[in-house]
């Protein structure tokens, strides 16, 4: 008798998905991707791609209805794509997550609403609503932000009291913006979570992270930090996967300030950039707790093996790889993007060391 292999769908065909396509290989689980773009990071690795547009109806229909389950790897998949395919196949992480994470309004206030503190914000629709935050905020320094499709620091601009709102305001082209308070940081730090169906759940992190920028270029594990830091990072991330009821996986930005606390930033309702290194760290990466929790499979342990340094690969770091080769330790992980361009995440390369010898 044949057994049944299961068929996991993933919207988007970036570096995330051809990353959890191939955990989903060494699990026996087959993928079909579904993305805008030919010759896609994805494409390369799952058993079948489908390209189309997010809205196409059609073409979705027909994705949804070659798998058995859906998830995603990039989070502005429209939440009505979403709606629609959950309508033929579950979709993990659901709807909700990726429509609060979507915007970083809705994403502040849910975190905030739930007892994780972010730094201190307002929704700015017009240049007064920078004025009156200004002044009810009172701080010197802001960041004023998009509130969707940001990444890599696009969409953001530093907005002092001193400054003209007006201008600011125009900077972003939008009618809907955030204005957050510049936290001084003593560090950048971020927790991944993969929750399963029956509640269980596996941290990674905290990961140590340094932007170079506005782009990750390492994370790094273990990161030191006092104890009590990494506690209530995890903390903060199991208390919001629980509150999503997440199945899957999700990543946790956040601020340590220079007196201790902690401040969230940032969900990724999906894997996390600073989590690659757990490909080769640990016996379970990010990757296959996301192919494991939204597959209905048990979540794996995350326990690290060896400490670990991940430099992201960005736009011409591609054409210098000759040190990595030859680096002790070094695992190069490339993505296949046939175009290299300036700031684009080409590859990483995660350098392991003894566990106990720690870094450096
Ligand atoms: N309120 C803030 N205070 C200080 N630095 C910030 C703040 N918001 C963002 N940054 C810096 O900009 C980077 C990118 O911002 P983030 O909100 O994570 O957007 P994205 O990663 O989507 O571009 C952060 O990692 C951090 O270095
Ligand atoms: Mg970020």
């Amino acid at each position: 008798m044949k057994s049944h292999s299961i068929t996991l769908g993933i919207l988007g065909s970036g570096q995330l998905g051809r990353m959890s396509a191939l955990a989903a290989a060494e699990l026996g689980i087959r993928v079909h991707v579904y993305g805008p773009d030919k010759d896609s990071p994805a494409e390369h690795v799952a058993a079948k791609s489908y390209i189309g547009s997010y809205t196409d109806k059609r073409k979705l229909k027909a994705f949804a209805n070659s798998v058995d389950v859906v998830s995603y790897e990039f989070e502005n998949i429209p939440v009505e794509t979403i709606r629609y395919i959950q309508k033929i196949k579950p979709v993990y992480p659901d709807d909700r997550l990726l429509e609060i994470s979507q915007n970083r309004i809705s994403e502040k206030k849910y975190l905030n609403d739930i007892g994780i503190p972010t730094t201190r914000w307002a929704a700015i629709y017009s240049p007064s609503d920078i004025d009156k935050a200004v002044s009810d905020l009172g701080a010197k320094n802001y960041i004023l932000k998009t509130t969707r499709f940001g990444y890599d620091g696009k969409g953001q601009t530093v907005h002092r009291a001193s400054d003209n709102a007006k201008k600011s305001f125009g900077k972003l082209h939008s009618n809907e913006l955030i204005l957050e308070e510049m936290v001084d940081f003593k560090c950048e730090i971020s927790v991944i979570i993969a929750r399963d169906k029956n509640g269980k759940s596996a941290i990674y992190g905290p990961m140590l992270n340094v932007h170079r920028n506005h782009i990750l270029h390492t994370s790094t594990v273990p990161a030191k930090l006092d104890a009590k830091v990494g506690t209530k990072a995890k903390r903060s991330a199991r208390k919001l996967a629980d509150a999503v009821g997440l199945i899957g996986v999700l990543g946790l930005e956040m601020f340590v300030t220079r007196d201790g606390r902690i401040l969230a930033n940032e969900i990724a309702p999906r894997t996390h950039n600073s989590g690659h290194w757990t490909i080769d760290a640990c016996s379970v990466s990010q990757f296959e707790q996301h192919v494991r929790t939204v597959c209905g499979l048990p979540v794996g342990n995350p326990t690290p093996h060896s400490a670990a340094v991940m430099t992201n690969l960005i736009g011409n770091d591609v054409k210098n790889m000759k040190k990595y080769y030859e680096m002790k330790g070094a695992c190069i992980h490339l993505y296949g993007k046939l175009l290299t361009r300036n700031g684009r995440k080409m590859g990483h390369v995660t350098v392991l060391k003894p566990l106990r010898a720690g870094l450096k």
